[in-house]
This record gives structure tokens, C-alpha cells and sequence, in this order.
């Protein structure tokens, strides 16, 4: 949420600034702004709304301004309008701010420094941050009447004095006009990076705005800061204590990030799941024995095995993958597992016994309640693993060891490919301990044998694009859609009714088919589309009379079935197969059908299925 992006360097900032936030608009576009440093002075340009937007107010690139900051907002104090676009400038005009994040005790402090003489123009609690900067910048004394060091580290000590006062979340880039040399970043709970090319250097909030400059980069830890000038960069802590970073390469490229040729990023994710499979799967198999081999974690697989409960937590679609996680760990390993809403998790006093595993899922590794609950689970004494896409990512740092995901960068919004990734590698964690307790050989065999194939299959149902957009197209109009699913699709459902309620805007609910009569039900009138996940399964039966029950009142069914069933064909007015499969494995192929239809009828709708409104990717506030 919120994307930030600053370039030191030899070239023209500018259109380095604006392809930089081109690529983290997914992270918020409400208003975006850049800084640039030009003839010593900040010349500011900012507008709500999109990237474009800015670029239609940007000047002609000038070669020589090589030094600036930029930012995409995802508001959270203050409307989305200029004044509370960022960059934001001090009161006194020689601090300039781009931030990601929340600064709780803005209101406090916004007070104090109006008392100070501090005036504001903005509602945002960034404003808050620049100002308290300038103030202590300005005035060269702290709280405790502590003298500030002379020149350029007077710049690093506001800086640090500042944020040594604020509660909250940040990733940030600052520019002083008195230090035209210096740029300083720093970060907490927000993602930051640096990278580090020749003579020149690039903050942001991911790689993604990065790659095309370097691909080197170090990674900030919370409480970090960074000082960049023309003799190289230091990194330190917020109180001043130095800090050695690990200069790391950045395992994304370019073509990872581009359309090519797609019209979306959500069509080309949709689009890849058979390759990102593959690599998330890939050399991890060993069908003939049975096991999997999971890099990562492979030295704690003994103390693992001995895990008496585990408990999955994640946000949204994450979410939704640790449900079928919870039934598979179930069902394969036989161990004791619940799910929980990070966002609830975090907040609650939960009971968390010695031997308790928990399993932290994000796509971005970056989500602010996923990591508060990995806290709050670490506090507690448990094991804390992570299932993360984003490589050296808050998470994937935080976690005491992790599978990742390996299927490069997810842009769209909605996320689709990390779905099924998430669910393969709780698949592979799953068969993995129940080998270490239970399961047979011959069992663990079948399914790693039958997961392997996964990826082609995807790729059936991927042909079907033209029928599913049918079945889009004739039924896009309807405002209200139920998805109905059972066991292993049930989690299914309730992801097929987020993805579409997220890009389409249709209503739509989630619910354990047998679940429809408890309520429901009552909501089924002429026409209403019913999506059933009514694959070949233990439940199959008891789904066709939950198909009959909404038939009998008039709502119109898009059934997704087993490829070759020929019984269901008269309960289902739209029919959508997906090859056959493991009824553990089931959720990889009924969620790709559902990913597609949510993605259509958001296009037939008109909508910008990248950029939802309202939402954005990567969710680090509360
Ligand atoms: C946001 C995104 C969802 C995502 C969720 C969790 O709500 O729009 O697509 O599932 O955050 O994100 P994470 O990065 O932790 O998987």
C-alpha cells in the first residue's frame, strides 16, 4: 500500500521516478507526486488520481535534475486529493518526504508542533513526519536540549530524533535542500529498499521499480535508515548505531514484469499457473520415495514432525489457501490445525501451547496483520514458518525458515497464481510430515505423482476461455452471485466469490454448500447465478441435492464438474469441467475456472481489473 520510489544518481530522475511508480502503482492509486531537486530548490509536482495524471503535469525532462522522490498513494488520512498527495514538505520548506505506512501518534504530535509554531497544510499524518523533521532540523536541539551535530549530519540526526517519536509504520526517502548531496531512507513495518548501481542509487518499495537500474540492492530491516551521497552509502539504525547490509541480488527480471502481450496482469497470471507450478514444484519431488524436499526448512523437518498443533494465518486470498491447508493437514498428516484472520489473530490473547506450529501465508510478505500475528505468535514461543512469493521480503525475514513460492512477481490486485502456489506448497508441507508420521509410501507416491501432473491440467481447463467468458457475458448483470462448494471446495467458493466481488463489484458470498439452508437460501430468486464446485468427490452426491434445492426455486446454476460427467449435465444451466483429479488436489484445478469468470465479467463490466477500486496490493496498514 503505497508505493515510494527516489533516485540518486548521474541521469534525469524524472522519467526514472515515473516508470519506478508505473510499476508500484498496483500498491495504491489514489493520488501519486514527485520531488525534484533542481537548482537548489524542491520543484513539487502532484495530482489525485492515477500515474497518468502525473504525467500530464510532469515538465520536459531535464538531464540535469538527477536527484528526486516519488510516491502512489492508497489514502489513509486525508481524501485523495493534491493537497494530501505526497511528496510532503516541512513547514520551513527544507524537508521533503515521500512515506508508506501510518504514523499513529500524528495527532498528538500535530498538536504539539501547531503549539511550537509549526502550521500545516495537509491532512495526512506524513505532513506530521516532515515536520517534526524540520522542527528539529530547524531548531538543532532535541527534547532534552542535546546540540545537533554541524553540517549534513545535522540532516541524519532530525531525522533520526524524528523517528525516534513516532509510533507507527514506515518506509521513507528524504531530501534536505541544505544537504543537496544526501538522500536518506529508512524503514519500519513498511517494505524499503536500496538499489545499488554504478553511482547511482534507487529506493523503493520492491524490486519491481528497481530491476531496470540494478540488480543489486540491500534490503532495510526495521528500525534501519540509509544515507546516500555521492562518496557511497552508510546504513545504521534509527538510535545511530551502525549497521553491516548484505548486498543481495534481486532474482526478478524484467520480462517477469511486463504484459507481454497480455491485456492484464491478473489475464497474465491467470495465464501462467501451469509454469509457476512448475517451478514452485520443481525439484522439490521425489515421487519414487515418496517425500519432498523443501530447501528451506529441510534441517527443522525433525523438530516439525513432533508439531502437536498448527495454526495457518493470512489475510484475504492467503487466506482462503490455508483453509484447504487446514484439510490437509488434517487429512495427510493427521495433525490438529485452524485457520485464523491475522487481523483477528493479532488482537486476541490466543492460546499457544508448547508444540504449536504456526504457518504464516502472504503472497507479498509484507501484509501488516500477517506479520503482527507472526509477532504475537513468536512472542508465544511457537515456530513460526513462512509461506511467502516475495524473496527477502519483511516475512520471509521475519519467519524462522520458509517455503517460498517461487513464482515471480504477482502485480494484479487480485491474486491468482499465488492462490494455487500457496495451496501446492501446503500440499507438499502437508505430505512432507504426514511421511514423518503416517502417511504410507504408496499414498504419498499417488499424490505427489498426481500433483506433478497438476500443471497440464491447468492447462485444459485455460482452453476453455471462450465458453467461460460465455458464461460471463450471459450472466454479468446479475447483481448478486452465490459459490457453493463442499470439503475441499469449499474454500474454493469462498475465494471464486472474492475474486469476483473484488474486480467485478457484483455481490457475491462464499459458503459451504450444505450451509445454503441454514439461511442462504432465502436469498435465491429467478435467475440468480449459483456457482457449484461439484467435482467428482466423496460429497458429489450431496452437492447434486444442493444444486436440486436451488433449481427448485429458480436459480440458475454454473456448475463446475468433473471432465466426462455425463449425470450432471441436466442439474446445470452453464457447465464448466476441469479434468479429473485427487479430491485433495481438487482446489488447484476448481479455483482456475472461477479466477476466469470473476476476470471476464470484470472486463465485460468495464472495470480495470488491475487496479480495483478501492483496494491495493501488498497491505501494510492495519
Ligand atoms: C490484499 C490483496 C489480496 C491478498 C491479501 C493478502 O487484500 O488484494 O489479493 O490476498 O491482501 O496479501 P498477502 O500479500 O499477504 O498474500
Amino acid at each position: 500500500m503505497c508505493g515510494i520510489v527516489a533516485y540518486f544518481g548521474k541521469k534525469a530522475a524524472q522519467p526514472i521516478l515515473l516508470e519506478g511508480l508505473k510499476r508500484l502503482e498496483y500498491r495504491g492509486y489514489d493520488s501519486a507526486g514527485v520531488a525534484l531537486l533542481k537548482d537548489n530548490q524542491f520543484e513539487i509536482y502532484k495530482t489525485s488520481g492515477r500515474i497518468a495524471n502525473l504525467e500530464e503535469i510532469l515538465p520536459e525532462v531535464d538531464q540535469q535534475t538527477t536527484i528526486g522522490i516519488g510516491h502512489t498513494r492508497w489514502a489513509t488520512h486525508g481524501e485523495p486529493n493534491t493537497i494530501n498527495a505526497h511528496p510532503h514538505v516541512d513547514y520551513t520548506g527544507k524537508i521533503v518526504l515521500v512515506h508508506n505506512g501510518i504514523i499513529e501518534n500524528y495527532g498528538t504530535l500535530k498538536k504539539w508542533l501547531i503549539k511550537e509554531g509549526c502550521q500545516f497544510k495537509s491532512d495526512t499524518d506524513t505532513e506530521v513526519l516532515a515536520n517534526l523533521i524540520g522542527y528539529f532540523y530547524a531548531r538543532s536541539q532535541n527534547r532534552n536540549g542535546d546540540a545537533a551535530p554541524k553540517g549534513c549530519d545535522r540532516f541524519e540526526w532530525a531525522v533520526q530524533q524524528a523517528l525516534n517519536e513516532i509510533y507507527g509504520t514506515y518506509g521513507l526517502a528524504i531530501l534536505c535542500l541544505d544537504c543537496p548531496g544526501v538522500m536518506i531512507g529508512a524503514k519500519k513495518g513498511s517494505p524499503l529498499m536500496l538499489g545499488i548501481g554504478k553511482n547511482e542509487y534507487v529506493f523503493a518499495s520492491d524490486a519491481s521499480a528497481i530491476i531496470e537500474h540494478t540488480s543489486q540492492a540491500i534490503y532495510l530491516s526495521d528500525n534501519e535508515m540509509v544515507c546516500v551521497s555521492n562518496e557511497g552509502f552508510t546504513t545504521k539504525t534509527i538510535t545511530n548505531k551502525t549497521v553491516e547490509k548484505e548486498l543481495k541480488e534481486i532474482e526478478i527480471s524484467l520480462d517477469q514484469i511486463e504484459l507481454e502481450g497480455f491485456d492484464h496482469y491478473m489475464q497474465k497470471e491467470i495465464a501462467e499457473q501451469p509454469e509457476a507450478l512448475r517451478t514452485c514444484l520443481n525439484g522439490r519431488i521425489d515421487v519414487k520415495n515418496g517425500r519432498v524436499i523443501l530447501g528451506g526448512i529441510q534441517n527443522m523437518l525433525r523438530d516439525l514432525t513432533r508439531t502437536k498443533r498448527v495454526i495457518l494465518t493470512a489475510c484475504g486470498t492467503a487466506w482462503h489457501a490455508g483453509i484447504v491447508g487446514e484439510f490437509l493437514f488434517e487429512q495427510l498428516a493427521r495433525i490438529p490445525c485452524e485457520v485464523e484472520y491475522a487481523s483477528e489473530f493479532r488482537y486476541r490473547n490466543p492460546i499457544v501451547e508448547e508444540g504449536t506450529l504456526v504457518i504464516a501465508i502472504s503472497q507479498s510478505g509484507e501484509t501488516a496483520d500477517t506479520l503482527a500475528a507472526i509477532e504475537q505468535a513468536k512472542e508465544r514461543g511457537a515456530t513460526v514458518l513462512g509461506v511467502v512469493n516475495v524473496v527477502g521480503s519483511t516475512i520471509a525475514r521475519t519467519t524462522d525458515a520458509g517455503v517460498y513460492l517461487r513464482i515471480g512477481p504477482e502485480i494484479g490486485v487480485a491474486s491468482t497464481k499465488a492462490f494455487t502456489a500457496q495451496v501446492a506448497v501446503l500440499t507438499m508441507l502437508a505430505i512432507e510430515l504426514g511421511r514423518r508420521r503416517h502417511l504410507s509410501a504408496d499414498a504419498a507416491q499417488g499424490l505427489l505423482k498426481e500433483l506433478m501432473g497438476i500443471p497440464n491440467k491447468i492447462e485444459k481447463i485455460l482452453d476453455q476461455n471462450d465458453a467461460i467468458k460465455a458464461i460471463a457475458q450471459a450472466n454479468m448483470n446479475k447483481e448478486n452471485w452465490l459459490f457453493l462448494g463442499r470439503g475441499f471446495n469449499y474454500p474454493v467458493a469462498l475465494e471464486g466469490a472474492l475474486k469476483l466481488k473484488e474486480i467485478s463489484y457484483i455481490h457475491a458470498e462464499g459458503l459451504p454448500a450444505a450451509e445454503m439452508k441454514h439461511g442462504p437460501i432465502a436469498l435465491i430468486t429467478d435467475y440468480m447465478p449459483a456457482v457449484f464446485i461439484a467435482t467428482k468427490c466423496s460429497q458429489y452426491e450431496k452437492i447434486i441435492g444442493n444444486i436440486q434445492e436451488v433449481r427448485a426455486r429458480g436459480g440458475r446454476t454454473i456448475v463446475i464438474a468433473t471432465e466426462g460427467d455425463e449425470d450432471i449435465k441436466p442439474h446445470a444451466d452453464h457447465l464448466i469441467t476441469v479434468p479429473d483429479t485427487m479430491e485433495e488436489l481438487q482446489p488447484l484445478l476448481t479455483v482456475v475456472p472461477l479466477q476466469m469468470l470473476a476476470y471476464h465479467a470484470a472486463v465485460l463490466r468495464g472495470h480495470d481489473v488491475d487496479k480495483p477500486r478501492n483496494l491495493a496490493k501488498s497491505v501494510t496498514v492495519e
